[in-house]
């Protein structure tokens, strides 16, 4: 039984938002995709957002969401970036079960280099700067999973773990 929020964290291409959406559908608890969220809020892309206001708003934002959040379940997908600011990690390990979707970074960089429009994205050598400084952070989640398996993989697993370990 859940009884607080799942918090999905990893690198941009870590497939969160995918398995937000597979596990929010499999136990039947509410997602929340903190990208999509604040670009409703704020009425612009996060493209926009970061070329209108910076970055420092778009993680001001993120701050706030998070600092929102209740402690009722839910299935929160976090942008890649948000654990590793105004020390969010801290937040997310204290209000819930946070699960790390782990890759090789040269997977990760594969996985996006065409797709969606994302503003940190420049090169291989700052992907792989950011990817190194992140991942000291987001290893302190409460459990890891392999974000190289397929999509159904990646599901069956975090269903595992969250049945066999709940909170
Ligand atoms: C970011 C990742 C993006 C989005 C923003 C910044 C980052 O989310 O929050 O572009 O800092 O890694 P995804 O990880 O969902 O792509």
């Amino acid at each position: 039984m859940i009884n607080k929020p799942i918090f999905l964290i990893g690198m941009m291409g870590s497939g969160k938002s995918s398995l937000a959406k597979a596990l929010s559908r499999e136990l039947s608890i509410p997602l929340l995709d903190t990208d999509l969220e604040i670009e409703k809020q704020v009425g612009l892309t996060i493209a926009q957002m970061f070329s209108k206001h910076g970055e420092a708003f778009f993680r001001a934002k993120e701050q706030e969401l998070i600092n929102s959040l209740t402690t009722e379940p839910k299935i929160v997908a976090c942008g890649g970036g948000l654990p590793c600011h105004h020390e969010l990690m801290q937040k997310l390990l204290d209000k819930g079960i946070v699960v790390y979707l782990e890759a090789p970074v040269k997977v990760l960089f594969e996985r996006i280099s065409t797709g969606k429009e994302r503003p940190l994205l420049s090169g291989f050598d700052d992907f792989n700067w950011l990817f190194a400084e992140r991942n000291a952070v987001y290893q302190q989640a409460h459990y890891s999973v392999d974000a190289r398996w397929t999509e159904q993989q990646v599901l069956s697993a975090c269903l595992e773990l969250l049945s066999t370990n709940p909170s």
